[in-house]
Order: C-alpha cells, then sequence, then structure tokens
C-alpha cells in the first residue's frame, strides 16, 4: 500500500509541485462547492495509476487542485463508497494520496438520514463524533507504521478546535447548524423503521453511508479533520420515510447547498 501510494502521489508531483494543505472531499448535492475553487488543474481519476476505477457512467470523479483564499486544497469531485463494491482499502485509498501530497487537515461532507427530533430536512449538522458499524474496517491487516500506529485513538476523531471555529463562523455568516453524531452503515438500503430506531438509541443523531473510513485513516495518520452533513430525510417519522427516494435526498442535500458551501470555504479561509 505504502509504494502504490508514494507512486499515485509520484506522479502527481511530475505534473506539478503544487502542495495543498488541506483535502476536500465533497458529499451528494455539493458538487458545485468546486465553483468556490480557484482551480489551477485537474486530473481525472483515470489518468491517476492505483486509483480505483469508477464504475458508475458519466461519472468521471476526479481530484481537483486549487486555492481557497491563500489556501491551497486538494478536492474530491466524486468518491467511491463501500457499497459500491470498492474494498474498504480503495475508498479511502485517495485519502492516504492527499496526506502524502502535503495535506494536514481533511474536510468531508456528506448527506445523511436524520433520527435526532430535534432535526428536519435541510439541517446543516456539524459532525461532532461518529459510531462505526460499517462491516470492514479501513485498518484491518498488517499495519504499516509509515502510516500510523497499530491501534489509533479515536478519541478526538473530528478536530475540537475545527469544531468551534466552524461553529463561530456560523454565527457570524446566520447560518444555522446543529451538531450531532454520525452513524456509518454500509447500505446500498436506506434504513428500516425499525433500524432508524436502533440508530437512534444506539446514540446517533444521524445515520449514512460514508465518510467513517475517511476519518478512520486520516486519524491513522494524524490528519485533523471536520466534518459537515446534511439531513436529507428524517428516519423517526413513518410519513417521511415511506417517500425517501435518492432524487429526495439529492434536492435536500442541493437546497442546503449555498449554507454548506459557505460554511466550509471560510473554515478554510480561517483556520
Ligand atoms: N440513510 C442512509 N444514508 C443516507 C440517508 C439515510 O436516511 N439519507 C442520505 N443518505
Amino acid at each position: 500500500m505504502w509504494e502504490k501510494v508514494e507512486q499515485t502521489a509520484n506522479y502527481i508531483f511530475s505534473i506539478t509541485n503544487f502542495t495543498p494543505q488541506d483535502g476536500i472531499i465533497l458529499g451528494s448535492g455539493l458538487g458545485n462547492f468546486v465553483d468556490d475553487i480557484a482551480i489551477e488543474f485537474s486530473i481525472p481519476y483515470t489518468d491517476l495509476p492505483n486509483f480505483p476505477v469508477t464504475t458508475v457512467a458519466g461519472h468521471g470523479g476526479r481530484l481537483i487542485f486549487g486555492t481557497i483564499g491563500s489556501k491551497k486544497v486538494v478536492a474530491m469531485q466524486g468518491r467511491f463508497h463501500f457499497y459500491e463494491g470498492y474494498s474498504m482499502q480503495q475508498v479511502t485509498f485517495p485519502v492516504r494520496v492527499m496526506k502524502q501530497l502535503g495535506v494536514q487537515k481533511l474536510i468531508v461532507s456528506n448527506a445523511s438520514g436524520g433520527v435526532n427530533p430535534g432535526y428536519k430536512v435541510g439541517d446543516v449538522v456539524i459532525i461532532n463524533d461518529h459510531i462505526n458499524l460499517m462491516p470492514e474496517h479501513p485498518l484491518r491487516g498488517a499495519n504499516d507504521e509509515r502510516f500510523g500506529p497499530r491501534f489509533v485513538n479515536m478519541s478526538e476523531p473530528y478536530n475540537r478546535s475545527l469544531i468551534r471555529l466552524a461553529k463561530e463562523i456560523a454565527i457570524r455568516e446566520q447560518i444555522e447548524v446543529k451538531d450531532g453524531v454520525y452513524l456509518g452503515l454500509q447500505g446500498p438500503t436506506f434504513e428500516t423503521l425499525a433500524e432508524y430506531r436502533m440508530v437512534k438509541i444506539l446514540g446517533a443523531d444521524c445515520v449514512g453511508m460514508s465518510t467513517v473510513p475517511e476519518v478512520i485513516v486520516a486519524r491513522h495518520m494524524d490528519v485533523e479533520c471536520f466534518g459537515l452533513s446534511v439531513i436529507t430525510d428524517m428516519g423517526d417519522t413513518p410519513d417521511n420515510l415511506a417517500t425517501v427516494s435518492h432524487e429526495e435526498v439529492l434536492e435536500a442535500a442541493r437546497s442546503a447547498e449555498p449554507k454548506v458551501r459557505n460554511l466550509i470555504k471560510q473554515l478554510i479561509i480561517e483556520s
């Protein structure tokens, strides 16, 4: 794995000497965030050695390099999900490459189903912790100490100072935010009513199919993380649940996009 990551990073270094400070993974409905980046160049995933091959037609993902304010960033336009059939090592490979390029901070966004009765569709949630219930672990197998330790401390998966700063920015910019615990399941099915109840009983506020593996791998390499989730459906109300669909999820995520864009942009500039 180390050699593969180096090979991919070296390929990028052979094209450019751009060294990003922050990495960004854009979730469902947040694709337009790339408009906030002054793009210097981008590389299609298909050009990158060792990168997972995207199977979905018309979903040509790419790595975008550019600046936001004075910050140099690399953003993944299109992420890999475990439910698509990738291994956990493949899902998290881009995060390892980002670190090799110089990234110290990872910002992730996603769409999720809310189970906290204080949430509503369209809410933006600052993820303050997570529960990993994915069936495979990205760090399972021999550990390479060059990446990080065998046993990773997960007491602060989401960096507290970044959370504090984001909340300050939200107040100043009048962006309404909530915070909460994100629970990761593999999907691709949405949860049954009983499963949403389980998620709530287990202590989470929202549930989704991404983010947890990327954050674990980032923490393995001591990269600081910040996560935002857009509530796209509410799992605690049978009426809402009856209609949950991919279209609904995308629409709700899109409606929250201006708020999320603004918050992430300011956070990158000010952190
Ligand atoms: N469950 C899981 N993943 C999701 C949901 C959900 O309700 N909404 C958006 N992504």
